[in-house]
């Protein structure tokens, strides 16, 4: 058990008694003293397993070769570091894709049909008083899909199983796919319903949907963010929603996780889930085998499995 690898983050906890059953393991994420544990087992790390890797913590790794992030998300690592340095980076892919979209959709019809609310409302006893308002469906509404990459797709899929109609904004168009392509994400959110958010996160989309976007969305128009917090000026989104300049959002995730703006949660317009897109217990199984399989193929000198640096 000569090879060691450091363990960055809690979310791995799945992977650990398969990597403990074959590598020397040092978990970062709950060390008392992280800078006496790095200060003993730095030299001998030649992998991490998790994210949250920036450029200092691989300058205190020099024999860093390898980061297995579990999430099909990366950009809580450094990438541009990690290619200076020539270190490989893996992640997590497709095997999330239907998790993913299921409750992407789920969310949705949440939002449309005051699920949430309507629970409260009989939990709260006020049914005894008189019915629920009518809300609104996604049966023959537009859906526009920022990002349709793998995840993108499945919940276009699932979508048209809604009998939604449903466009896309992409950095590629799609000439397979029977969707309709708008190379503006301005122009697309004019023109839809739902404005469904699944691109990847990082500086590239930072604050992509921002003011202009938002009002393109309009007073009858929804957003979903299932891709990363950093992609929506979050602060402009609350006031949209205050002021009901749009009809209200499904977030799964936000700019400050786990903080969720009060303003956020004091809204009846909204439906607040905590980051759990890929949160079931068979997707993070899969995960978890896909972190393993990529350090089992790293120490073996085998090609990786999902290497995105
Ligand atoms: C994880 C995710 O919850 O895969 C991703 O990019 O956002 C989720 O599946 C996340 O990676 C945990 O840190």
């Amino acid at each position: 058990m000569s090879n060691h690898v450091l363990i960055t983050g809690k979310i791995v906890k799945k992977s650990e008694p398969a990597l403990e059953q074959r590598y020397q393991v040092h978990r970062l994420y709950d060390a008392p003293d992280r800078e006496a544990l790095l200060q003993q087992v730095a030299p001998l790390v030649t992998a991490i397993a998790g994210g949250g890797v920036d450029a200092a913590l691989m300058d205190r790794l020099p024999n860093l070769k390898m980061i297995s992030n579990f999430g099909v998300g990366y950009d809580s690592i450094d990438t541009a570091a990690a290619r200076a340095r020539g270190i490989m980076v893996t992640n997590t892919p497709t095997v999330l894709n239907d998790a993913v979209a299921e409750i992407t959709v789920g969310l949705m019809i949440a939002l449309a049909r005051h699920i949430p609310q309507a629970d409260r409302f009989i939990r709260e006893g006020r049914w005894l008083s008189g019915g629920y308002p009518l809300q609104s469906e996604l049966t023959g509404k537009t859906v526009g899909i920022l990002g349709l990459g793998r995840i993108g797709l499945e919940i276009a899929r699932r979508c048209q199983a809604m009998k939604m109609r449903i466009v896309y904004h992409s950095r590629t168009k799609r000439p397979h796919e029977p969707y309709v392509y708008y190379s503006s994400l301005t122009d697309m959110a004019r023109d839809v319903d739902w404005l469904v958010v699944i691109t990847t996160g990082g500086k590239a989309t930072e604050k992509l949907v921002n003011r202009d976007v938002l009002e393109a969305l309009g007073d009858k128009g929804y957003l979903v963010n299932m891709a990363r917090g950093s992609v929506v000026d979050e602060s402009v989104l609350v006031e949209f929603l205050v002021e009901r300049k749009i009809a209200g959002a499904a977030l799964d995730v936000f700019e400050n996780e786990p903080n969720v703006p009060e303003a956020l949660r004091a809204l009846d317009n909204v439906v607040l889930s905590p980051h759990q897109g890929s949160a079931t217990t068979q997707t993070r199984d899969a995960m978890a085998a896909l972190v393993v399989a990529n350090l089992d193929a790293f120490f073996a000198n085998e090609p990786l499995l999902t290497r995105v640096v």
